[in-house]
């Protein structure tokens, strides 16, 4: 595993104990991905894997309404447990890389993930060996941060001659692009702005739940160059955007006619 995806593991699984008590916005996009995958026609019996399950905030929506064969894996074994100490024995669970998952191809009706795509070293690459792993007919829907997040704070780095640390996170066109051509994508979008408030909180807030591995590459800001930061956040009104791409993307059950849609 590389030192980057290393991190990411253990700073979740650090934040595991108190993450459902941070995490409203996590909790509100698990509940409206359920929201869109409840509406989908699936079997009576779906088999589902569940890659970054975290401490279940998806899991405890879905599980109950589909039922059936369901797999919950996370790559923080911490979080694999708190998962299965809230939801309980109707699900198997798994410590997995998502991008790496060690499941026979061609058997799955569904794979989910809220919000854990983002964290994904290739995330094209990741969803073209999730996509052998369905069956025909099965489908990949996840929510995943589009470029508008934490805008307000990217614009406070660049007004003060910086680069934020933030990952960098697709557009809805390049996120429907990133899947195998032979899925049928479709790709929503959302935006919530939480107001403004200490601009310290913000940084707290990510680092409470783990999210605060920086993007490759980029190095941290020296305590003066962080309030040049803070005063320009300040000046620029403040808030955070979280702009959610929900995704779903469904393999043919005709292998001769895959169907298209972009
Ligand atoms: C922001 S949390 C979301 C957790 C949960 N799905 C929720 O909605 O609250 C991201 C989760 O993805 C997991 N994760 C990150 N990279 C992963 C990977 N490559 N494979 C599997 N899980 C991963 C983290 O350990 C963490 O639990």
């Amino acid at each position: 595993m590389s030192n980057r995806k290393s991190r990411i593991a253990a700073r979740f699984g650090a934040a595991a104990i108190d993450y459902d008590a941070h995490s409203p916005l996590q909790r509100e996009a698990a509940q409206r991905l359920a929201a869109r995958v409840k509406g989908l026609s699936l079997p009576a019996a779906p088999r589902v894997l569940e890659i970054g399950c975290g401490t279940g905030h998806l899991t405890r929506e879905l599980l109950p309404a589909l039922g059936g064969d369901w797999v919950a894996s996370d790559i923080a074994p911490a979080m694999v447990r708190a998962c299965r100490r809230r939801v309980g024995g109707a699900a198997q669970y798994i410590v997995m890389d998502g991008e790496r998952p060690a499941l026979a191809p061609g058997r799955l009706d569904l794979i989910v993930a809220s919000l854990a795509a983002q964290w994904f070293a290739d995330l094209a690459t990741t969803l073209a060996t999730l996509a052998q792993l369905l069956a025909p007919g099965g489908r990949i829907a996840l929510v995943t941060l589009g470029a508008g997040t934490f805008a307000e704070w990217r614009m406070a780095h660049a007004a003060a001659g910086f680069a934020a640390a933030t990952p960098a996170y697709p557009e809805a066109a390049a996120l429907a692009r990133a899947f195998p051509a032979d899925l049928e994508v479709e790709v929503a979008q959302e935006r919530f702005v939480e107001p403004p408030g200490d601009p310290l909180e913000f940084v707290r807030g990510l680092r409470r739940i783990g999210a605060d591995t920086p993007a490759p590459g980029t190095q941290p800001l020296s305590a003066g160059q962080m309030r040049r930061v803070l005063r320009a956040l300040a000046a620029g009104g403040g808030g955070t955007t979280y702009h959610l791409l929900y995704a779903i993307a469904l393999r043919s059950s005709s292998t001769s006619q895959p169907r298209v849609t972009r």
